[in-house]
């Protein structure tokens, strides 16, 4: 599937269906849907009058052109209220729009730019918005499926009708392509079953990525792991009979910087929770456990593409996180890369273990910042519902950056409070933390241990467990894996700019 940009009439484009939008309460369409309007008779004005079309967000209605104009069907997709149109809803009727269009049966499909007009919106953030809502609406994973799904839309096309706005529709377009299919590509590896993605196939993928985008990539082994001293994470997949691997995605660009960015993904490519073995319904979702693992490649992905200013680093310390004969075990002590030691508690809080390796491991880059994304805690889930990722941080400038960069890509962030408190519970009798702290505030001390390996860099966490898999079906976010945090953490790089101050 293809999604293009055009100069010039949308109603003289070869597509089988065109797409039209109306906001709600207008009654007498202008612009792009006048003219359809116009073209058709007057049909519109009248399917309004008679009150069978409001322009309700989201909502569709199509009719046939019987030869009027060009393409054979019309598609009108609601924009709500004018004045509360934003990106997040182009996005949405963008992705409305293409998906049923595709359940029509259409193949090729024009549209014009929703909100790039009266909408008030920027013509490339629009287009960009588009873009991505088509391509992310679209998706489905098929690998598994002997029949494809027959129907499928072979492009879309969005028209601009003025020569001046056209450059910047068409650069909005290819963007948002590129960001859609990186959020696509995040997908498709949180979706793909566990005993298919062990943490070799992974780092596999990482480097494949990185070679086409042309990123820096090594892949550390069991060996390598160990000479780094990363014995958390060699702890963690004691029980597996496959080996770990930590991924290093490098982006350094042309012009040196003095800004790094480190970007720390959980990597747990399948977490039946250990010798604390999770009962079977809890367990049954667990292969997208490296979903912030995934984010992370995928924001490389964009990094690679878009090849911004400042220096950017990708981790993944990859692993499983099994029952085996050798697993680790309740009350063990493992001594992470800086040379702290954690109390095991629970072996299913192992995601806050790989990572706090990880963090000792991104030190090396004297970091600006260091953000990590992880499918952390059950409770985050408790917290916010899936409508938000929760934000626990040891810096509030870094914070607004990324609350800021949330807002734009529409992937809301929730700070919960890290308070000194939180980090009484997990302290430990015999070593100098324990991996869990209690059922109470069960996010917050999970953030609280990855502080202690933090060493008072600039540093967010982002606990994506309930936002990555849902059973939601939202527009273009198809039940599943939603692919959360690629564009969100490439949009704070893309947006960075040096003086983060101190604390
Ligand atoms: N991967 C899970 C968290 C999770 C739960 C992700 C539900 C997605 C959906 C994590 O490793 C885990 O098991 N956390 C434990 C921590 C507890 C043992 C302190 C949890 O949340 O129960
Ligand atoms: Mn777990
Ligand atoms: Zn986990």
């Amino acid at each position: 599937m293809n999604v293009l940009a055009a100069q010039g009439n949308f109603l003289e484009q070869g597509a089988d269906l065109i797409v039209t939008n109306l906001f709600e309460g207008v009654t007498q369409p202008g612009g792009a849907t006048g003219a359809v309007d116009r073209a058709l008779n007057s049909q519109l004005s009248d399917l309004i009058a008679a009150g069978d079309f409001e322009g309700k967000l989201n909502e569709t209605l199509y009719l046939y052109t019987h030869g009027a104009i060009a393409a054979r069907r019309v598609l009108l997709i609601g924009l709500g209220k004018q004045d509360e149109f934003s990106l997040e809803r182009a996005r949405q009727v963008a992705a409305k729009a293409a998906r049923t269009a595709r359940d029509l049966g259409a193949k090729q499909i024009a549209s014009i730019v929703h909100g790039a007009g009266i909408g008030g919106l920027d013509p490339a953030d629009a287009a960009r918005a588009a873009a991505e809502g088509t391509v992310l609406g679209l998706y489905r994973y098929q690998r598994y499926k002997s029949d494809e799904n027959g129907k499928d839309l072979e492009s879309v096309t969005f028209v601009e009708a003025d020569a001046a706005k056209f450059p910047a529709v068409a650069t909005g377009v290819s963007e948002g392509t590129v960001i859609g299919k990186s959020q696509n590509f995040v997908r498709d590896l949180a979706t793909t079953p566990g005993s298919d993605l062990p943490p070799a196939a992974l780092a596999e993928a990482a480097s494949t990525m990185a070679q086409e985008f042309g990123l820096h990539c090594t892949i550390l082994g069991p060996e390598e792991i160990a000479a780094e001293n990363m014995n958390v994470i060699l702890g963690v997949s004691r029980g597996s009979a496959q080996p770990c691997r930590f991924i290093v995605l490098d982006y350094t660009p042309a012009e040196t910087s003095d800004q790094t960015i480190v970007l720390v993904g959980k990597g747990i490519t399948f977490d039946t929770g250990g010798l604390n073995l999770k009962p079977g319904d809890s367990m049954r979702h667990m292969e997208s456990d490296m979903a912030g693992g995934a984010g992370v490649i995928g924001a490389m992905r964009l990094v690679g593409h878009f090849k911004p200013p400042v220096r950017v680093i990708g981790l993944v310390p990859a692993s499983e996180n099994m029952p085996g004969a050798n697993a680790f075990k309740p009350g063990d002590i493992l001594r992470a890369a800086n040379g702290k030691t954690i109390e095991i508690d629970n072996t299913d809080a192992e995601g806050r273990l790989v990572l706090a390796d990880a963090l000792c491991y991104a030190q090396r880059y004297n970091p600006s910042a260091i953000i990590d994304m992880a499918t952390l805690t059950g409770a985050v889930i408790i917290a916010l519902g899936q409508h938000a990722a929760g934000l626990m941080t040891n810096h509030a400038g870094l914070a607004a950056r990324v609350t800021a960069a949330g807002e734009q890509t529409g992937e809301r962030v929730w700070e919960l409070p890290l308070w000194p408190e939180f980090e009484e519970q997990v302290k430990s009798d015999i070593a100098d933390v324990k991996n869990t702290g209690g059922r109470a505030g069960g996010s917050i001390t999970g953030a609280a241990l990855l502080k202690k390996f933090v060493d008072e860099k600039p540093w967010v966490h982002l606990d994506i467990a309930g936002v990555d898999y849902t059973d939601m079906d939202r527009p273009y976010i198809p039940k599943g894996s939603s692919g959360y945090g690629a564009r969100l953490l490439f949009q704070v790089v893309r947006d960075w700019e040096d003086g983060l101050d101190s604390a």
